[in-house]
């Protein structure tokens, strides 16, 4: 059967795109709706109503054809077609209309959402612009600057803006259908609207544009394409209809070439492939209702407050009431964030607050169907708790922690199930941080591993699954480039230095500066417990233990690798004079270092680690790393990360 058919409600024609998941627009498609035209076209109903079956309207080009020879009809020109028909066609639009999506519905002469639809260009975040008319009909129908920022930021925006802004013309509230069949015969019996192509385009006066266009890219970074996204639409301003049409596919075809727009592509297919294991293969996860969560701290609150916010009842434990008293209190100032930023209403939070207990007694776990511990990093406080677990819980439970760098075999075997023991490592902060690396000790049983899986759906986190060693992957790779930097630093360069070529290869801060702001005791604390296993030939750098010995532990205390006196990180000729003279100590003549030389090593750090994981089979793919990487610390997506960098 063709993906796109034909029905007629009375003389309305509805043309329905059935292409799951997402009715991307591929050739099928694509050729299908070319077929519904000239057919209309030559029936003659009043008008055309455009809908899509499944979960939602046309999420978009088919990026799986990207990489393929380009077949017949292309989009732009199916588009420029549907938006010369010479019958009314309505775009009814539910679930998510965007980029491809989004064009075609700009093609047609109207368009309806449902209350839940969303719009827009994301494009940017495949390194592209919008190829197929969006930077050249958008302007022409909305204001530009808003026009602008959708292609700019990629941001969709949700129905009740879309009419506000004009891309609606109006939001069904009840069954979209027979909202769009009636605003159908409604456009049937008035003039044609003039095609966006054809209309003028708005003037924007210049130091109104450069202003908007300079805040809306100013978090492009690195990143190509939303200046490219800026200059399609300042072409579309400056040009007729038909000619920015043509500069817009130039530019689209020639980024959709660059290496960005594959490192882009590569990673959206990675982050929605990695979570998966052959394992788990109709393996049905363990019921997921009630989370139970030992330890209110930094960590434990953010988790609670993951869950919460996702429909989870939790009951957390502490050491004893005050402390449970100071948990709900972190938990509450995290809500308490959500309802003030309007992201959750007065109703949702209380009722959130009715789904959360805070006590100090394990027997109130009875219920649990899965427990996160998330205590002090001691691993005789860990097994304690699981022995506390394993007493209070009911014997399917799951039991999870939430260890940065400790051996969870060694807290599996302390329990007389092993096999009901995982890892789900979060990052801080945790209600915010997409991943959770899932840690896959030996003993785990495949239910609990799918239940883990399924937790991370639940909780809208993107999950790794990783081997048990040291800091699994992303600690394991950042504990060693932060070696690597402190290498650097006895080798000649200064910790602004290492920073800044971070910043400029693309992170979002270099590794002193969030070594500071998370704390340096953390990496104190690590490196104490290993300096008993650690062999006697490897290099070791004392200067950070020198810094944490003043008591100095970054922003907390004022002052760590850089003085805070401000709040404002800036160089400490203390730490600096301390790096030289260790330098001086050790017999190291220091070298002058560029930014290439600087990031050649922290990224060939980062990619040899990467490759001991893969061999030792602690990330099953180079995915696993780049996705982990990405969104750890912010490696730039537009690099893809450590590993497909190298190629390997
Ligand atoms: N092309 C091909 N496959 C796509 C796709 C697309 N545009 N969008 C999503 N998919 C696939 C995913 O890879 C996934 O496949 P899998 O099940 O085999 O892993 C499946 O559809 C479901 O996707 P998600 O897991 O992401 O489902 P969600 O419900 O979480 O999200 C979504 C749905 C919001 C549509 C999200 O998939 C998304 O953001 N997609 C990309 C949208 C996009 O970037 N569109 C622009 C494309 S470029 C373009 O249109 C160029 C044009 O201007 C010419
Ligand atoms: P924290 O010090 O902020 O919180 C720990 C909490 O555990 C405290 O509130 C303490 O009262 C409570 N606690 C200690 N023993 C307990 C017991 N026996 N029963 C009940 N509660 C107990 O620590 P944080 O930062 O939240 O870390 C917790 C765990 O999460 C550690 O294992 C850490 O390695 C890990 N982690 C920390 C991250 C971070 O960025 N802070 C990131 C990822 C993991």
């Amino acid at each position: 059967m063709s993906v796109v058919t034909t029905q007629m409600h009375g003389d309305i024609a509805v043309v329905t795109i059935d292409n799951p998941p997402v009715n991307a627009a591929s050739q099928a498609v694509r050729q299908g709706l070319m077929n519904a035209l000239m057919a209309t076209e030559k029936s003659k109903p009043a008008a055309v109503v455009l809908t899509c079956a499944g979960r939602t309207f046309v999420a978009g080009a088919d990026i799986r054809e990207f990489d393929k020879p380009f077949l017949e009809p292309g989009l732009p020109e199916l588009l420029n077609a549907i938006e010369s028909a010479t019958r009314p066609w309505i775009a009814a639009i539910h679930g998510t209309a965007l980029g491809g999506g989004c064009e075609l519905a700009l093609a047609c002469s109207h368009r309806i959402g449902a209350a839940t639809a969303k719009i827009g260009l994301p494009e940017v975040n495949l390194g592209l612009i919008p190829g197929a008319g969006g930077t050249v009909r958008l302007p022409r129908l909305i204001d530009p600057i808003d026009a602008a920022r959708l292609a700019i930021t990629g941001k969709p925006i949700g129905a009740r803006e879309a009419t506000k802004l004009g891309l609606f013309d109006a939001i069904a509230e009840g069954d979209l259908l027979e909202a769009a069949v009636e605003l159908a015969k409604d456009a049937a019996d008035k003039p044609m609207r003039a095609p966006l192509l054809t209309r003028a385009a708005p003037e924007v006066d210049q130091a109104t544009w450069d202003a908007a266009i300079s805040k809306l890219t100013a978090k492009a970074r690195g990143q190509n394409s939303p200046h490219e996204a800026a200059a399609a639409v300042r072409d579309a301003l400056d040009h007729d209809g038909p000619a920015a049409l043509k500069l817009e596919r130039e530019r689209f075809m020639r980024l959709k070439g660059s290496p960005q727009s594959a490192a882009l592509r590569y990673i959206f297919f990675a982050e929605r492939t990695v979570g998966k294991s052959p394992r788990t293969k109709g393996v049905a996860p363990r019921p997921l209702a009630q989370i139970g969560i030992i330890g209110g701290g930094t960590m434990g609150a953010g988790i609670a407050a993951a869950a919460l916010l996702s429909g989870l009842k939790v009951q957390m434990i502490e050491r004893n009431q005050d402390a449970a008293n100071a948990g709900a209190a972190r938990v509450e100032g995290i809500l308490g964030g959500s309802l003030k930023r309007g992201l959750i209403t007065e109703a949702k939070h209380d009722a959130l607050h009715a789904n959360f207990e805070a006590a100090s007694d394990y027997a109130e776990l009875g219920e649990a169907d899965l427990v996160i511990e998330a205590v002090f990093e001691d691993m005789d406080v860990k097994k304690e708790v699981f022995a506390a677990l394993e007493a209070a819980c009911k014997p399917e439970a799951v039991l999870a922690t939430n260890t940065s760098y400790l051996d969870i075999n060694e807290i599996a075997a302390s329990v007389k199930d092993p096999s009901r023991v995982v890892g789900l490592h979060f990052f801080s902060p945790a209600h915010i941080m997409k991943l959770l690396e899932i840690v896959v000790p030996e003993a785990l049983a495949d239910d609990v591993l799918a239940t883990a899986i399924q937790f991370a759906k639940i909780v809208r986190k993107l999950p790794v699954l990783a081997g048990v060693c040291d800091g699994f992957i992303a600690n394991r790779i950042m504990s060693s480039y932060r070696r690597e930097a402190d290498y650097l630093l006895e080798d000649g360069a200064l910790p602004y230095e290492v920073d800044a070529a971070m910043r400029n290869f693309g992170m979002p801060m270099g590794i002193f500066e969030m070594q500071d702001l998370a704390g340096l005791d953390i990496g104190w604390a690590a490196r104490k417990r290993r300096a008993a296993t650690r062999p006697a030939s490897e290099r070791y750098v004392d200067i950070p233990d020198r810094i944490c010995k003043q008591g100095n532990f970054g922003r907390k205390t004022g002052r760590g690798w850089y003085l805070y006196d401000d709040g404002k990180p800036t160089r400490d000729p203390e730490v600096e004079a301390l790096i030289i003279s260790e330098s001086a100590r050790k017999g190291i003549t220091r070298k002058k270092f560029t930014e290439e030389e600087l990031m050649a090593r922290i990224l060939g750090c980062m990619q040899n680690e990467g490759a001991a994981i893969l061999s030792e089979g602690i990330a099953a793919s180079r995915e696993d790393i780049d996705v982990t990487m990405v969104n750890a610390f912010g490696f730039p997506r537009w690099k893809g990360g450590p590993m497909f960098m190298k190629g390997a």
